[in-house]
């Protein structure tokens, strides 16, 4: 094959503070694979790289939310993503991290080297600091009120309700994420990058990407209108690179300084892994290089137009070609919410569907232009009427055919007549229809135009009735269903980008040589299947998908779901949908309490009224516990209760809290007291 085109490809690294949703996939993991898969078999020359994202607040967040190391957090979800991405056919040739010391030393070398050239400038500046929790409170460790739209939990970064990219200090009522106190400002220095300076350059520089998409290039042109502010490239933060020079101890590099150069620290892994070290400044440091920066919406400035700044900064390193960055996926017309627990998880549907139904269904809505919505009653139709009814269907109707009357042998071909013609015709244009949607990265197009040979070929088994020709004229009959093998032949190939293991499928059912990802795309509609070549026994390729099953989608899809709004990147509890999130249990506020008096209450058996003490509070509470416990036993016990419940009048009197006690199925109660002497008021967590 020749290698005409080389490309550096990329999908954002996914934070690893948690599992995948279907929403990541159809914004940049999906088409970046679409594009790769169908470039390998055009023979180009690409290398596909990704990895986890493993510094930065959403990691450290995430650990103290769980009360582990950031380290247990990156492990756990570095593995559990790498094996997601795998069993959903997204095919990176390397997937890194960057913890890795490769990593690092390149972020720093970077960081060395752009402040050697004095283009970073040092200043002193307020930022919020937590007091109780004795730490500045970078980015997401301040929550607020967004001063754009006022959406309430707001991070510190980002509105996740408006989409504005926010500074803390304009958040009306910053709150800190560890405490939940009103954080106070303090001194502390930190080095910028003079995004300004770099305003000209970078304006030249989308001046010269005419075909970027649409939604890129407005974003762009609308930060560069704005007039491009010097941003903070290090942080008060133990957790990530530390600042390489001098007098920045206990700072560490930014983690969106550090996160796009792991592409970077990626491909020199690959390379390192080839056996070809250096190799890794073919692309990176070559201007026939093609970098390609798949991404959502909410990374945009970042890649397209602070990171080509570094480069630019650096020297040395082409710039990012294109960064066709996706809109964002709704689910069943709402927001999808990690912290809600309300999203498809991809390692959860994976293990009651495989991967290519769902790659096809979000390839065939994909957010390109606009926000796009998913729903599991949509993803049924596409399935049964779509994969099963046109692609499934013609494929199986022919091979059935075959075996039937053609002792599953390839027929010889005839004289073609107009019909047959008009066939040929639909097949050899495919390719390059499909080819010429996938490189403007109208995957949604491109889809439709795979499936439209199906469908014209469903069309042509019709209209060619070879049900009566079998009987009528033999040959005529063979010379139809030749055609329909050639045409399922090149589907497959047309198909594996999209749909990689039912493309495998139908490859071997066709009984082919080699790999149907290893072909070549300028050929696949070349009708190379000789006549008596033998076919495998026919088997299904999409299977139906019941009523039923979609209705236990969604039973399990709004289970356990209520109240708040997470967004696209923020924490999930544990993908499963009976369990509640940090944030829920962080809600009920649980306190040692300490008993004062204890009676109980007259004309009921089961009723005690308690006075308790909570620092340096009294409260009534009445709770169901006369028969199990003497009231006589409980003053001067240290007990739980909850605090914030609201409060209720039980037989008139009112009820100002809950106590906490252990219950087996026999009933019998037993209170939950501490191990040692500790003051009332104490926090329960
Ligand atoms: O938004 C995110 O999930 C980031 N972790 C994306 C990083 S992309 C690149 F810079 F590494
Ligand atoms: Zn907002």
């Amino acid at each position: 094959m020749q290698h005409n085109e080389k490309f550096l490809v990329t999908s954002a690294l996914p934070y690893a503070n948690g599992p995948l949703h279907i929403g990541h996939i159809a914004g940049a993991y999906l088409p970046a694979d679409i594009f790769v898969r169908y470039h390998r078999l055009k023979g180009s020359d690409v290398v596909y790289i990704c990895g986890c994202d493993e510094h930065g607040v959403a990691i450290t967040i995430r650990a103290e939310q769980e009360g582990v190391s950031p380290q247990a957090i990156i492990d756990r979800f570095h593995e559990l993503n790498k094996t997601s991405f795998e069993r959903f056919g997204v095919s990176f040739d390397n997937y890194s991290r960057t913890s890795l010391p490769v990593h690092h030393e390149t972020a720093q070398e970077f960081f060395r080297d752009i402040h050697a050239k004095g283009i970073l400038k040092t200043k002193q500046e307020e930022q919020f600091f937590d007091e109780d929790a004795n730490m500045f409170l970078p980015d997401r460790y301040v929550e607020g009120t967004c001063p754009r739209c006022g959406f309430a939990d707001a991070r510190g970064d980002q509105c996740e309700k408006c989409g504005s990219d926010l500074n803390q200090t304009e958040l009306l009522n910053p709150r800190s994420k560890i405490t939940g106190k009103t954080p106070v400002l303090r001194k502390t220095s930190h080095w910028y990058f003079p995004l300004g300076e770099f305003q000209d350059r970078l304006k030249a520089y989308l001046d010269q990407r005419p075909n970027w998409k649409e939604n890129v290039r407005n974003y762009c042109y609308g930060w560069i209108k704005q007039g491009l502010q010097e941003r903070a490239i290090t942080r008060d933060l133990s957790w990530g690179i530390p600042v390489p020079v001098d007098g920045a101890e206990g700072k560490v590099i930014y983690v969106w300084f550090e996160a796009v150069l792991g592409y970077i620290s990626a491909t020199k892994e690959w390379a390192r892994q080839q056996g070809q070290p250096d190799r890794w400044q073919d692309y990176w440091q070559n201007e026939k290089c093609k970098l390609i920066h798949f991404i959502g919406k909410d990374n945009i400035v970042f890649h397209a137009v602070m990171f080509p700044a570094f480069l630019m900064a650096k020297g040395g390193y082409a710039l990012p070609h294109d960064v066709p960055a996706n809109e964002f996926l709704n689910l069943e017309g709402q927001k999808i919410s990690t912290s809600r627990d309300f999203a498809i998880w991809v390692d959860d549907y994976l293990d009651r569907f495989p991967a290519d139904p769902m790659r096809y269904c979000l390839t065939a809505i994909a957010p390109e232009t606009k926000d796009a919505d998913f729903s599991w009653k949509d993803f049924q139709t596409r399935n049964n009427s779509e994969l099963v009814g046109i692609l499934g269907n013609f494929v199986n109707r022919s091979m059935t055919f075959v075996a039937k009357h053609f002792d599953s042998q390839v027929p010889e071909p005839t004289e073609p007549d107009d019909l047959d013609l008009w066939m040929l015709a639909r097949l050899e244009e495919a390719p390059a229809l499909v080819a010429e949607a996938i490189e403007r990265y109208e995957m949604r197009l491109a889809l439709r135009r795979m499936m439209d040979l199906a469908r014209h070929a469903n069309k042509y088994f019709n209209d060619k009735e070879p049900w009566r020709t079998i009987k009528t004229d033999r040959a005529r009959c063979g010379m139809t269903l030749n055609i329909c093998i050639q045409v399922s032949k090149t589907l497959a190939i047309l198909m594996a980008p999209f749909l990689p293991f039912s493309a495998e499928k139908l490859w071997n059912l066709l009984n082919l040589e080699g790999d149907v990802h290893r072909q070549d795309w300028a050929l696949a509609a070349r009708q190379t299947l000789p006549p008596g070549h033998k076919l495998n026994q026919p088997e299904i390729l999409f299977k139906l998908i019941d009523d039923k099953v979609i209705a236990a989608e969604l039973e399990r899809l709004h289970k356990g779901t209520s109240g708040g709004d997470g967004g696209q990147n923020s924490q999930k509890s544990e993908g499963k949908a009976n369990l509640i999130s940090f944030d829920e249990f962080k809600s009920v506020d649980l306190r040692i309490a300490k008993v004062l008096t204890a009676e109980r209450v007259p004309k009921t058996d089961k009723l005690l009224r308690l006075e308790v003490e909570v620092g340096d509070e009294k409260r009534q509470i009445v709770a169901g516990m006369a028969e199990h416990l003497a009231p006589e036993n409980l003053p001067g016990k240290s007990i739980v209760i909850v605090a914030n419940l609201q409060p209720a009048k039980i037989r008139g009197l009112e009820s100002q809290g809950m106590v906490l006690a252990a219950e087996t199925d026999g009933g019998e109660l037993s209170l939950l007291t501490v191990d040692k002497e500790i003051a009332s008021g104490a926090k329960v967590r």
